[in-house]
């Protein structure tokens, strides 16, 4: 078993900056681009052939490994475009609404992707709540889906999921979990939980680059529901091009049209990393170096955003100094990379070739820019990504 340090090499920007905003962009494993020269090696030299020999079944192949990740049964997970695109699949799913069970009701933290599409649907109407508890009991009859972050994006924050999911399941309504901040960083057991559905990304702790969203269904559904929002690949026989639409059994049901293949090709390198260390590894580096971040920023009198509570942490610990758009600008001059949430403050987001060093190293930065001023000269800054 390699030791957490000696994977250091494996991510070539820990060679030049201080990377912290793994809760945004993981870092790019070094064999990412060895799987991309295989993408682009297949399509020059096996043209159409590619498709059997592997191109075409990815969603799912790729899906299944996403699904060891999170706990998930083999054949209950596929690979969509993005978040947006796997709740659009799911809520297409139950398509024309029933008037009497068109709510859906989420948390105000929700991430902006799930927030506008439900809010875009005039058949639906949303309920919006402050927290956890509050949405536990504005679940009801009327209640279609309950689309929820299992880890809140801006304060880093783990929500009580079973709860949510027991009151869900009492009155007929589905839970979608958004898992993208939490999977990869934090243990998941899909299939312990029973959610309906859940959703999630690479872009950030599976390390595994854009274009590599997620959906999963309970295994007792998926035969049970027939998405609208739909395409050629969600086909029994696809390549028989008929006139009618006939679902695939299985899985395979939940897609649509061609699948983002070098995107698939470019992430497996980061899920290998994940299965490797493992999330239950990863998690205990992550509980030991978010509270030393904590600590550190107690030391220096800066405001702590996030969840002290260790059960309620998530990967990102968030602090909040004066001018924090300005201060995050010079530390991005200063090489030491991490961003910031409006409202919120500096998010800092350690993953498990961090080292304590570099953390101690970031949190010294931010007292001095404080210290200074040397921030001045980006006072107005705006997030970009
Ligand atoms: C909790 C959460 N959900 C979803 C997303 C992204 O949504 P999408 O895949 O639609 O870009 C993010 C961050 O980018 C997130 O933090």
């Amino acid at each position: 078993m390699r030791e957490l340090h000696e994977y250091r090499d494996e991510f070539p920007i820990l060679a030049e900056t201080t990377y912290l905003v793994n809760h945004s962009l993981g870092a790019m494993p070094r064999r990412a681009a060895e799987r991309l020269a295989e993408f682009a090696r297949m399509w020059a030299e096996r043209g159409i052939r590619s498709w059997a020999e592997g191109w075409w079944a990815t969603p799912w192949t790729v899906g299944d490994q996403i699904g060891r990740i999170v706990g998930a049964r083999p054949g209950s997970t596929v690979m969509h475009q993005n978040v947006a695109v796997a709740e659009a699949v799911v809520l297409s799913c139950f398509r024309p609404v029933a008037p009497g069970r068109n709510r859906v009701v989420y948390e105000r933290g929700n991430f902006p992707s799930v927030r506008y599409l439900y809010q875009a649907q005039p058949d639906l109407e949303v309920v919006v709540c402050e927290d956890d508890a509050e949405l536990v009991e504005r679940i009801d009859e009327r209640t279609l889906l309950v689309p929820i972050s299992h880890v809140l994006f801006k304060p880093g924050e783990i929500q009580d999921v079973e709860p949510i999911v027991r009151r869900a399941r009492d009155v007929g309504a589905h839970v979608v979990l958004d898992c993208y901040q939490s999977a990869g960083i934090v243990p998941l057991d899909l299939t312990a939980l029973e959610v309906s559905f859940a959703v999630g990304g690479s872009v950030k702790w599976l390390c595994g680059g854009p274009g590599n969203g997620w959906l999963y269904v309970r295994p007792d559904l998926v035969e049970s529901l027939a998405p609208t929002y739909t395409g050629w690949q969600a086909h029994a026989r696809p390549f028989g091009f008929e006139e009618e639409m006939e679902y695939a059994g299985g899985i395979a049901r939940f897609l649509t049209g061609t699948p983002n293949v070098p995107a698939h090709y470019a992430a497996t390198a980061g899920y290998d990393l994940v299965e490797e260390v493992g999330v239950a590894r990863i998690r205990e580096s992550s509980l030991r170096q978010t509270q030393l971040l904590i600590d550190l920023a107690d030391e220096r009198g800066f405001e702590v955003m996030s969840p002290r509570a260790p059960a309620r942490r998530g990967g990102t610990v968030t602090i909040r100094v004066p001018e924090f758009p300005a201060v995050h600008a010079e530390l991005a001059a200063r090489a030491i990379l991490c961003d910031f949430r409006p409202d919120a403050g500096i998010r800092l987001g350690p993953h498990f070739f961090s080292t304590d060093e570099e953390l101690r190293f970031a949190v010294d930065q931010i007292a001095d820019i404080v210290e200074t001023g040397a921030h001045a000269r980006h006072v107005g800054a705006v997030a970009l990504h």
